[in-house]
């Protein structure tokens, strides 16, 4: 992409403009002066002063719940940016038919000014899961790279409604995503990332045998608390069924604290879900925008209360399944401030670089 960061600006993406920001170890990292040249210089940064780190095993993470548009992929992308910035190696596998991550993650389409018959040729040529499954193409070969060196996809082709169909022939048709696919992406990646569609089909069964946790975002709106018990009940029968035992995290979404219905709703899940995270993503235009231009929120926007939200968000996802850095709370201490509406200190912690 061809992106230069100022090191102040680098260091921000990871909130750490002020206080626990070690500028100087940064700069022995970068003897050039101010100037982060590429996302490989940014990946440093990130193991050096980054609130993740490097899981001790190889974790598979569904994103998955029954409910379109509550920011699943929004999460996915998220979540699979920053942690890839903070040089853990990340692969996202694309799930859902829409193909949403996959374009996300910078998938090079075809573009408008090409003729149809050259836009479905470079689309015929995009392989993904399907053709791997028909043994016409070898895992590493439909693995992704992008402009983050420590992350890639795999992407989502129209064929996956293919492949959905043909588990059901096949033995051990719940199992052939893990034993073909994550636990081989586990032997070079530390997360493994599964974008899921809102429907439940037989991929979804699938990506939840291959998982060591799922997350499930849920809109802090009256239609997805409905869904929600009929979700539950369904992810449990599930579990019990085939032996299941991941972790099951719920993040609220599209959170409006100015409104009352929202601000409840927040509180139920909390009161109610003891795996409900504190952290949410608020509604919000930064967080939209972010999501149109391919990028996390603390990519677009460090300084904004969303960024800050999604930093304390993911720490708290990362503390849960054991990819939290040390002291990483401490690390967030500026983000938690700005939040809860304690006095900002940022100018006077904040040092030059
Ligand atoms: N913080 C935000 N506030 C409001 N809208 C957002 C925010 N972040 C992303 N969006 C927008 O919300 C829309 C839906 O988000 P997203 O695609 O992540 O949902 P999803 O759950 O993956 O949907 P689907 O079920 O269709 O896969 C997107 O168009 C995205 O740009
Ligand atoms: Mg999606």
């Amino acid at each position: 992409m061809g992106q230069s960061f100022s090191l102040r600006k680098a260091g921000s993406i990871f909130g750490s403009i002020g206080g626990r920001f070690d500028a100087s170890e940064a700069r022995k990292s970068f003897p050039s002066g101010s100037k982060v040249g590429s996302y490989f210089d940014v990946t440093e940064l990130g193991r050096e002063v980054g609130f993740l780190r490097r899981p001790e095993k190889p974790l598979a993470i569904s994103i998955f719940v029954t409910k379109g548009g509550v920011l699943k992929t929004t999460l996915t992308l998220n979540l699979a940016r920053m942690a890839a910035l903070h040089g853990i190696r990340v692969c996202v596998v694309g799930l859902d038919m829409q193909g949403d991550i996959t374009q996300a993650l910078g998938c090079a389409g075809p573009d408008e000014d090409q003729s149809l018959e050259d836009a479905l040729k470079t689309l015929n040529s995009l392989k993904g899961l399907a053709d791997f499954s028909q043994g016409q193409t070898s895992l590493d070969s439909i693995i992704c790279p992008t402009e983050i060196p420590t992350l890639f996809y795999i992407p989502e082709t129209p064929d996956l409604v293919g492949l959905d169909q043909s588990l059901l022939s096949r033995n051990r048709r719940e199992y052939w995503l893990k034993e073909n696919v994550v636990d081989r992406l586990k032997e070079s990646f530390d997360l493994i990332l599964m974008d899921c569609s809102p429907n439940w089909n037989r991929l979804i069964n699938n990506a939840l045998v291959a998982s060591d946790a799922v997350i499930s975002p849920i809109e802090s709106k009256i239609n997805n608390f409905r869904n929600l018990k009929t979700f539950r009940a369904l992810m449990a029968e599930f579990g019990r069924d085939m032996r299941l035992e991941f972790k099951h995290l719920f993040v609220p979404t599209r959170l409006v604290s100015s409104r009352r219905l929202s601000r409840e709703i927040y509180e139920w899940y909390r009161a109610n879900l003891e795996t409900c995270t504190a952290y949410s993503i608020r509604e919000g235009v930064q967080g939209e925008e972010a999501t149109a231009l391919r990028l996390s929120i603390p990519e677009h926007s460090p300084g904004c209360a969303a960024a800050a939200e999604i930093r304390l968000l993911l720490s708290e996802i990362a503390s849960a399944l054991g990819f939290a850095a040390p002291e990483a709370e401490q690390r967030l201490i500026l983000d938690h401030a700005k939040l809860t509406g304690t006095p900002d200190r940022a100018t006077e912690l904040s040092i030059e670089v």
